[in-house]
Parts: C-alpha cells; sequence; structure tokens
C-alpha cells in the first residue's frame, strides 16, 4: 500500500490533518489501533479556543458544532468565597465553543469517509521504518496479516503513550517534563447545568471545576489523590466534596444529578523537542501534554496539524521545504508558550503538598488581582481563547508579501 502522508493516529490531531490534507489535494492514511466505537467514546476535554472553532467551520466540518456546541463569553475564578467573571469576549473581542473532543472526532471521521478518505482501524502493533531514508514506511498488523504502508511522510499523532516519539532517536531528542502531584476527578452527570459559564475553583481543600458537555450533561472535577481510582469514591462522598468546594454563601449550589462516568486523569506537562526527525513529524500528544486545567491539549493539536499542513502543501505545491525545515520550530513556540500558561492555571488554581497558609494566600492575592486589574485578566484572557495559531507564519507571510511587492 502506498500514500503520500501515513498519520499514525487517529485522534483529532491525525483526523484533521488527514482532512485539511484532502482540502489541499494531498493523499494520506490514517492508522489507528482502535476500534471506531472506542475512539469516538473516548471522553476528554470540551472547550475549543476561537482558532480551533473557526478553522473547524472554514474547512467545512463545523456545521454540528454550530449547532449543538454552546459559545460562551466569559469564565469565572472562584477563591475567597467570592466568584469573579473574566469577560473574555470584552477582554479579547474572541469567544470560545463548549464541545466534547469526541464530538469533534465524530465529525471528523463522517467527513474523511464521506470524501472517501482512508481510516484503517484496529492496526495494532504499528512500527514506523526508515524515517531518515526517502521511502519511510510503517508496518502494522490488521486482520491477522501484517502490512506496510509505504509514504513520503510519517505523521506520529498518536498521543503520549503512542509509538512515534519513540522512533525519534534518543540521541536526537530532549524531554522536558513536570509531573503534578495530584490529579482530578472527573464525573459526567445527567441533569440541568449548575451555571451557564465555567467555575474555576481555589478552596482550601483543593481545586474544582464546573463545566458543560450539553443542556443536558454537566462535566465536573475536583482534585484528587493522583493515585486514587475511580471506583474508590462513591457518588455520595463525591457530592460532599464537590458542595464543600464549590457552595457559596450567597445559597448557589452545584446541581445534583446522575453520575453516569467517572474517571481519574493524570496531571502533567511534558514538552518533547524536536517535533521533526527525518521524514517523520509528531503533532499533539505525541509531541506534547498539557495538565487539562487551561484546557488547551486539542487546541494546540489543531494548531500543530494546520502548521504541518501548510508545509506539506508548501512541498508538493512547489517543492517549497521552507514549512517543513521550520514545523518544529514554529510549533514548539505556541507549545511553549500554552505550556506556560496551564502550568501558571495549575500552580495558582491548586493546593500543593506541604503548602501552608502563606503559600495559600499568595494564592489568593494572584486570584484577586487578575479579576481586579485588566491588565491581568486580559492576559488570562487572551491565553484562554488562544493565543495566534502561527505568528511567525503569518509573519513571513506578510514579509514574503512585502517582498514580492516591492
Ligand atoms: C471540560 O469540560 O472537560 C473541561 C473544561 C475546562 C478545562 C478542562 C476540561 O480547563
Amino acid at each position: 500500500m502506498r500514500t503520500r502522508v501515513g498519520i499514525v493516529g487517529g485522534g483529532p490531531a491525525g483526523l484533521l490533518l488527514s482532512h485539511l490534507l484532502h482540502g489541499r489535494g494531498i493523499e494520506s492514511v490514517v492508522l489507528e489501533a482502535r476500534s471506531r466505537k472506542d475512539l469516538e467514546s473516548e471522553i476528554r476535554a470540551g472547550v475549543l479556543e476561537h482558532g480551533t472553532a473557526e478553522l473547524l467551520i472554514e474547512t467545512g466540518v463545523g456545521d454540528r458544532m454550530q449547532r449543538e456546541g454552546a459559545v460562551h463569553h466569559g469564565v469565572k475564578l472562584q477563591f475567597d468565597g467570592r466568584r469573579e467573571r473574566i469577560d473574555l469576549e470584552e477582554l479579547t473581542g474572541k469567544t470560545i465553543t463548549l464541545y466534547g473532543q469526541h464530538e469533534v472526532v465524530k465529525d471528523l471521521v463522517g467527513a474523511r469517509l464521506d470524501a472517501g478518505g482512508e481510516i484503517l482501524f484496529e492496526a495494532k502493533g504499528i512500527e514506523p521504518l526508515d524515517l531518515e531514508s526517502g521511502e519511510p514506511k510503517v508496518r502494522f498488523v490488521r486482520d491477522g496479516e501484517e502490512q506496510e504502508l509505504r509514504c513520503d511522510f510519517v505523521v506520529g499523532t498518536d498521543g503520549f503513550h503512542g509509538v512515534t516519539r519513540k522512533a525519534l532517536p534518543e540521541g536526537a531528542r530532549a524531554e522536558y517534563e513536570r509531573r503534578y502531584p495530584f490529579g482530578w476527578f472527573g464525573i459526567l452527570v445527567e441533569g440541568p447545568p449548575s451555571t451557564e459559564e465555567l467555575i474555576y475553583a481555589l478552596h482550601d481543600r483543593g481545586f474544582a471545576l464546573v463545566s458543560t458537555r450539553s443542556p443536558q450533561i454537566q462535566r465536573l472535577y475536583f482534585q484528587c489523590d493522583p493515585g486514587d481510582e475511580a471506583g474508590s469514591w462513591s457518588d455520595d462522598r463525591i457530592w460532599t466534596e464537590m458542595h464543600a468546594r464549590l457552595d457559596t454563601d450567597d445559597g448557589w449550589t452545584v446541581n445534583e444529578g446522575k453520575i453516569i462516568q467517572k474517571n481519574v486523569v493524570q496531571m502533567r506537562s511534558f514538552v518533547c523537542e524536536p517535533m521533526r526527525h527525518g521524514r517523520l513529524f509528531l503533532a499533539g500528544d505525541a509531541a506534547h501534554i498539557v495538565p487539562p486545567t487551561g484546557a488547551k491539549g486539542m487546541n494546540l493539536a489543531v494548531a500543530d496539524v494546520r502548521v504541518l499542513s501548510r508545509g506539506l502543501a508548501g512541498f508538493y505545491e512547489s517543492g517549497d521545504t521552507n514549512g517543513l525545515d521550520r514545523y518544529s520550530a514554529t510549533c514548539l513556540r505556541r507549545v511553549w508558550k500554552a505550556s506556560r500558561f496551564s502550568w501558571w492555571m495549575t500552580s495558582m488554581l491548586h493546593r500543593f503538598d506541604g503548602d501552608n497558609a502563606f503559600q495559600y494566600r499568595m494564592q489568593v492575592a494572584e486570584l484577586d488581582y487578575v479579576a481586579g486589574s485588566r491588565a491581568a485578566s486580559t492576559s488570562l484572557a487572551e491565553n484562554y481563547v488562544g493565543l495566534p495559531m502561527a505568528p511567525e507564519l503569518e509573519a513571513s507571510a506578510e514579509e514574503r508579501t512585502a517582498q514580492g511587492a516591492s
């Protein structure tokens, strides 16, 4: 089997890349280890940055998101018994859209299959080979048979635990990591929302977050021990903890409902540099992980593949390798800024083991400052709605136009 771009991993990064390449007339094949059903039901975060939502709309996969997603104009910070609103739209002119990642995945799978695209589900034992040659390949087993996909480029979008990052020789990559000493206990709840906008809360018992998935489903989280298991918290104990961290003196209380799913999310920051080796490119979680506090994970993946699709288009349209050569450096600048934002939000909103009352007061003072200062709340807001996708690419395009015009 042969294609131009072999994509390992059918999450949002891989599927969107395949979709964007199709829009530019470039053929690709997506290999995915899971079944279609498992892939489409994996519950992850659900906040789309302004630019992510725009890109889905512009490229024809945003219809259902526009119908069913909820546009949010602000977020709330809760601390020291108060709740303060950050008006994202007033501060940045931009909004965010609440729409589950697995819904984006369903829309992309549908669009690729409708367009005759190839997604090979349940491809096992995936092994990228000959990445430093002009003819890389991916070996895999499907339906009990060993197969080989030959291509011009391999793109690794197989997530943090995938195989592609490990195909970069150890001497050719540097990995930067920070693990946090806590996790998030997440629940999906049937019942009406507790609030119209997301609430990020710092409490002396730890962080809590109120989010939604739809008018009938709430998504709630609280900071937990990283070793906790989903089954170790009874529903009663969960609601007691939620009320303790979230309810306010003015009588507002988190709405209870039927808990339909529980999971524990591990928290880490991780970046692999560079995001390219020979003819292998990494994108999304395969290259970097952020803690969920800034809701940046999928948005970073989208930004990566947008840059990569342009680089590949430049190569196939005119043989120009400039975009591909700059891919890693271009993405990493944005990745590090989003890593900083996610780390900062995490540090400001969680209780760390060994923190004393002074540190807690510092966190409260920081939240008070962020909520009260226009400069500080604008800084939070512009990061939250999403920094420009690739400022240096836009700049170089402008420069090129300017040079062409002069
Ligand atoms: C979610 O709705 O799952 C969600 C929202 C905001 C976050 C993280 C997760 O920061």
